[in-house]
């Protein structure tokens, strides 16, 4: 069985960088703390693609006896990994009602949620929405991509695609977060494409309520207000 311990050793050794490549190494070994401080987690993640965050899951429950990582990947990626710790299931992250079915421990508690599959507001929406009521209480969602300025114009990631969809799901996070203040604390953790963290503080069952969006305000009406008074003191 694979250890992954030398992709740890690697991932250290960045952070001693002073360029932006440090970023990524520190994004992804805040995730290997959080399993790690966990006993026995129960780790779920939606996306796997090349397999970074998973290698980092498997090596911080490599010694924990009944902690697992279930991922979930649209694409086969069965063949990426090899680990006892590790159950792959190949379908939609949204079809929670397929992944309940196939994996009815889910039930019982998620300890941490990764949220990196399909980085579009909507789909974002429909996970976070499937999945809260399954997680635990003090239990994590991370959701990886949620930062758009690494992909601005002439930035390291430069893509204004992905730059408008990231500032799209990190409004969503906002909005969620404020009808939700009772039932989830929120971070962000700056790095190579930022991670928002959402720690939930009410128990299993409970569920979100919906976003709430407030209109932003970009021009201060109130100098027209100021300089009325003023003219109307004047005259
Ligand atoms: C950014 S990659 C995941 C990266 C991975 N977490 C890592 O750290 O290496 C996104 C993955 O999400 C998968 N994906 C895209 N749409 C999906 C969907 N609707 N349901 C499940 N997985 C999806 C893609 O196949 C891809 O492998």
């Amino acid at each position: 069985m694979e250890t992954y311990d030398k992709y740890i050793n690697s991932l250290k050794n960045l952070l001693n960088l002073k360029d932006e490549n440090r970023f990524i190494s520190q994004q992804l070994l805040y995730l290997h703390k959080q399993a790690m401080i966990k006993v026995d987690p129960i780790i779920v993640e939606l996306g796997v693609g090349t397999g970074q965050s998973t290698k980092v899951f498997l090596n911080a429950i490599n010694s924990k006896k009944n902690a697992k990582l279930i991922s979930i990947d649209i694409k086969d990626c069965s063949k990426s990994i090899s680990s006892d710790k590790w159950e792959f299931i190949q379908q939609d992250s949204t079809d929670i009602i397929n992944l309940l079915w196939k994996k009815p421990e889910i039930k019982k508690g998620i300890d941490i949620l990764y949220v990196d599959s399909l980085h579009v507001a909507k789909h974002v929406k429909k996970e976070i929405y499937s999945y809260f009521q399954f997680v635990k209480k003090d239990g994590l969602i991370i959701f990886d991509d949620i930062d758009s300025s690494p992909y601005m114009a002439g930035q390291r990631k430069d893509s204004v695609g992905t730059e408008i969809a990231n500032r799209k799901i990190y409004k969503l996070l906002e909005a969620i977060f404020r009808a939700n203040m009772c039932k989830i604390d929120f971070k962000i953790l700056r790095g190579s494409t930022g991670l928002a963290i959402f720690k939930k503080i009410v128990d299993l069952g409970e569920k979100l309520n919906e976003p709430f969006y407030i209109k932003e305000r970009n021009f201060d009406y109130s100098i027209f207000k100021r300089l009325l008074k003023k003219l109307l003191k004047v005259f």
